[in-house]
């Protein structure tokens, strides 16, 4: 037989696991090339069938597990097996959220980032029923005569056949059959593109992408369903400036949440960015302010601010507040939230933070701290232009620790120690990984 023809061998193959992918899923060595096996843990012991290639890894799925990781619990999910949305509903909490830390560690020492003085215990938070922002697919499947709405198949195009889902808000995660009738009822169900979901404190709003016109029935049909289930519901016929309410019928088109330590209410429209899990962003704002320890003559800098998630708790605690974002929607978001929130000193401003930033207003001042909450590129262009800021201490909560590895240590070159490091459980049962570190000047 051809190595080719080997590598690609129908034939179910044991495996030893011996490490945990970045995209959640076990690494096995075959033949020479490194193997990613879908369904299992480091440590164990399995049976695998190769479904491919992707990129320059070979690819596999569990088909048994022959020694089980103690690691290794029922999924919560019914789900698990199919939904792309999660991959490590088989894995404990504790030890998702242990593997996550664990990854950032290896990155930090991947990259020679000085060691932490502390790493400080993972952040914990709800398990299930916490996603608040998801973008479903919808597809009709000619062959099963099936109105499909979830998420993406594990490794495949297609949409997954999801009843419920444990993880979403329940507003919409106990309704996904219910939105399935509704859509599959619906005179252009097949011209229904996706369905965002996006969740605040007390209302939750679904924005319904179409992509013809709708019939007045179905219209009526959507908004009932709205009127039914207590969900606003909105309809994006185009592009994003095309979403608008169609119930409740009051054109105000915001949801909430509020910030109770800082008596802070925080409005948002559902397709602005909000932290996906409510309860660990109190949390992580919490965490932020102990670190970072702001006094009341300081003034801060927040750079990619969004719409004031953190520089809103900042103002309540110090002389004068900055935040900087790259979204103008997001910045004129941050602005109503000051004037809702009666707050006088905190100012925004838009920028392009991967451009050099030198010549604008705001970066012709110095500041006591700064924060950073970057998109999962990083903020490079930034790391390397402390001196312009000339922050004492330094803040940077990350989605992504590849890039958080790299500034880090060009943030520790730039003459900074890292005083503490530590992992948030924003996203369980995902390979997501958010941290969050603090850099004091040395
Ligand atoms: C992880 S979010 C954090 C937002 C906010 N700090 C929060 O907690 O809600 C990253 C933010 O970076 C903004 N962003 C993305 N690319 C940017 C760029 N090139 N320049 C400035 N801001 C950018 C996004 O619009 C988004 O608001």
């Amino acid at each position: 037989m051809s190595r080719k023809k080997r590598l690609f061998s129908p034939e179910p193959i044991e495996l030893e696991i011996t490490g945990l992918y970045n995209d959640g899923r076990g690494t096995a060595e075959h033949l020479g090339k490194l193997l990613l096996v879908e369904g299992s843990l480091p440590g164990e012991k399995v049976i695998a069938e190769i479904k491919g290639k992707k990129k320059k890894n070979l690819v596999a799925k569990t088909t048994e597990v022959l020694v089980a990781s103690p690691d290794r619990v029922e999924p919560a999910c019914p789900n698990a097996e199919i939904c792309s949305g999660c991959c490590l509903h088989h894995q404990s909490n504790d030890a998702q959220i242990l593997a996550k830390q664990a990854r950032l560690q290896a990155l930090f020492a991947a990259e020679e980032v000085p060691e932490p003085e502390q790493w400080i215990e993972p952040l914990l938070g709800p398990k299930l029923g916490y996603r608040n922002k998801a973008r479903l697919g919808v597809r009709y499947v000619q062959k099963k005569e099936k109105l499909l709405v979830g998420f993406r198949e594990k490794n495949g195009r297609y949409v997954a056949e999801l009843d419920s889902c444990p993880v979403l808000t329940p507003a919409v995660g106990e309704r996904l059959l219910a939105l399935r009738e509704l859509i599959g009822g619906l005179d252009a169900f097949e011209r229904i593109a996706q369905i965002e979901v996006s969740a605040g404190d007390t209302q939750t709003a679904l924005v319904v992408r179409h992509l013809d016109g709708l019939s007045d029935a179905d219209q009526q049909a959507l908004i009932k369903f709205g009127e039914q289930h207590d969900l606003h519901m909105y309809l994006q016929p185009g592009g994003l400036n095309t979403v608008h309410k169609v119930w409740p019928a009051d054109n105000i088109e915001r949801l909430s949440y509020a910030l109770p330590q800082f008596n802070l209410e925080m409005l948002f429209h559902p397709m602005d960015f909000t932290q996906v899990n409510a309860e660990i962003n109190q949390k992580m704002i919490h965490q932020a302010l102990e670190w970072l320890q702001p006094k009341p003559q300081d003034t801060v800098l927040d750079l990619f601010c969004g719409l004031g998630n953190f520089t809103l708790p900042i103002a309540r605690k110090v002389a004068a507040v900055v935040g900087v974002e790259g979204s103008e929607s997001a910045v004129s978001r941050a602005d109503e939230n000051v004037k809702h929130n009666q707050i006088g000193n905190a100012a925004f401003h838009y920028a392009d933070l991967f451009e050099p930033f030198a010549e604008q207003p705001w970066a012709k001042q110095k500041y006591d701290a700064l924060l950073i909450d970057p998109p999962r590129s990083g903020a490079e262009e930034v790391a390397n232009n402390l001196h312009l800021i000339d922050p004492d201490k330094i803040l940077y909560v990350s989605c992504n620790p590849t890039s958080l590895a790299r500034d880090a240590k060009l943030i520790a070159n730039a003459g900074y120690k890292i005083k503490k490091a530590g992992v948030l459980d924003m996203f369980p049962h995902t390979a997501h990984v958010e941290s969050m570190v603090l850099f004091e000047r040395i």
